[in-house]
C-alpha cells in the first residue's frame, strides 16, 4: 500500500519543473479536458509568459468552442486577447488525405523496386480502411508538432480514453513495424546485390532508396517523439476526473496503463466540484450532491495520495470563452489548496 503523501499543488509542481515543455491532459469522456487543457495553456502563457502552442487531436472542433474563435483549417493562430498563446486545431481529414498520398508513393516506389506490376489503389484501400489508420496519422500529426519546437510549452488537449491509449500504444507498434519493413528492404536489396555483378553501385542505390529514406525517417521521427514523452523532466500527463466513481475507476486505469509505456504521469485535477454554500439554503438535491462528491474526492485523495494538484469548482455557467477559460486557469493557480 502506498503511504500517503502531502500533495504538490499544481502550481508548485509546474515552477518545480522548469524544463516542462508537453503537458497531456486525459480522462473520460466530457470531464472537461479541453476546458483544463485551455485554462492551463493560459496559465503558462499569461501568467508564466511562456509561448505556448494548444492543439486537439481531437476529431470534433473543440479549441474554436472553448477559446470563442474560429480556428478550424486555419493552422496555428494566436488566440486574440492574449500575448503568448497560440492554438492549433488539427484537421484530420487533410492528415488522412496526406497519409493516402505517402502510403500510395511509398507503394509504387516498393512495387516499382520489387518489379511487381499491379494497380495500387487496392492496396491502399486495405492500408487506409485499417481502424487504427485515423490514430496513426493523427499520432504522425502530433509529434510533427512537437518535433517543430518553436513554442516554450505544449498542451495537446487529448481525446477520450481508449482513443489516447491507441495514440500511445501506435508509437510502440509503429516502431516495430518500421524496424521489420526496414530490415526486410535491406535484406531484399542486398539479395539483389549478391546477384549482381556490380555490387557497389547496388548498395549506393540502396544507400538513395527513396522508401528506405522515408522509413527511416519516419522511425527517427517517432522515436525522437518518444524519448520526449518518456522525459519526465519535459513531459506530464494530468488526469481529469470529476467528483464521482466512474471517471475516477477510468482514470486509474489509464494511470496504469499510461505507466506501463513509461510515460510521466503529471497529476490528477479534479473538475466540477460545487462550491461550498449553506447547507439550509440549498436543495436536497444539491445538498445531496455535494455531500456525495465530498465522499468521492476523499475516495480520489485515497486512490491517487500526493498526486490532485488541483480541485477546480463547478461554475455556473459553461466554460466558454477568454474569460472563462482565464477564470479557471486563476482556480488552478490555487491548486490543490483551494478551498472551493
Ligand atoms: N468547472 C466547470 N464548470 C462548469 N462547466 C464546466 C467545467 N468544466 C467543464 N465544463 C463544461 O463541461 C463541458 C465538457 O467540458 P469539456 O468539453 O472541456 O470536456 P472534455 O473532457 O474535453 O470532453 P470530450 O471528452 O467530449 O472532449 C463543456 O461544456 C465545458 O464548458
Ligand atoms: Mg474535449
Amino acid at each position: 500500500m502506498e503511504t500517503e503523501r502531502p500533495s504538490t499543488s499544481f502550481p508548485s509542481f509546474i515552477a518545480g519543473k522548469k524544463n516542462l515543455k508537453y503537458l497531456f491532459f486525459g480522462g473520460k469522456g466530457g470531464v472537461g479536458k479541453t476546458a483544463i487543457a485551455g485554462a492551463t495553456a493560459h496559465y503558462l502563457s499569461e501568467k508564466l509568459g511562456r509561448k505556448t502552442l494548444i492543439s486537439s487531436t481531437n476529431p470534433v472542433h473543440s479549441l474554436s468552442s472553448l477559446f470563442g474563435q474560429d480556428l478550424w483549417k486555419k493552422g496555428t493562430q494566436r488566440i486574440q486577447g492574449t500575448k503568448n498563446l497560440y492554438a492549433n486545431e488539427i484537421d484530420i481529414s487533410s492528415t488522412i488525405e496526406r497519409y493516402k498520398g505517402e502510403i500510395k508513393e511509398r507503394l509504387v516506389q516498393f512495387l516499382k523496386f520489387a518489379d511487381i506490376p499491379v494497380d495500387v489503389e487496392p492496396f491502399i484501400e486495405i492500408a487506409t480502411t485499417n481502424p487504427s489508420f485515423e490514430e496513426s496519422a493523427m499520432f504522425d500529426d502530433m509529434v510533427d508538432l512537437i518535433l517543430n519546437e518553436k513554442y516554450d510549452a505544449y498542451v495537446f488537449d487529448t481525446a477520450p480514453v481508449a482513443h489516447t491509449y491507441r495514440l500511445l500504444g501506435m508509437s510502440k507498434v509503429y516502431n516495430l513495424w518500421l524496424n521489420k519493413m526496414i530490415r526486410s528492404r535491406e535484406e531484399s536489396m542486398s539479395l539483389r546485390a549478391k546477384l549482381s555483378f556490380r555490387k557497389e553501385k547496388i548498395i549506393q542505390e540502396l544507400r538513395k532508396d527513396p522508401l528506405l529514406i522515408s522509413l527511416a525517417g519516419t522511425k527517427k521521427k517517432t522515436e525522437e517523439a518518444r524519448t520526449l514523452l518518456t522525459d519526465s523532466e519535459k513531459t506530464a500527463f494530468f488526469f481529469v476526473t470529476l467528483p464521482l466513481a466512474l471517471p475516477i475507476a477510468v482514470i486509474e486505469r489509464f494511470i496504469s496503463w499510461v505507466q506501463a509505456f513509461q510515460i510521466p504521469v503529471g497529476g490528477v485535477i479534479v473538475n466540477e466540484v460545487i462550491p461550498k454554500a449553506d447547507t439550509e439554503k440549498l436543495s436536497p438535491y444539491v445538498a445531496n450532491r455535494m455531500q456525495e462528491q465530498m465522499g468521492y474526492l476523499k475516495l480520489a485523495e485515497e486512490k491517487f495520495p500526493g498526486m490532485i494538484r488541483a480541485v477546480l469548482p463547478l461554475y455556473e455557467k459553461e466554460v466558454n470563452g477568454l474569460e472563462m477559460v482565464s477564470r479557471m486557469a486563476q482556480s488552478l493557480s490555487l491548486g490543490s489548496e483551494s478551498k472551493i
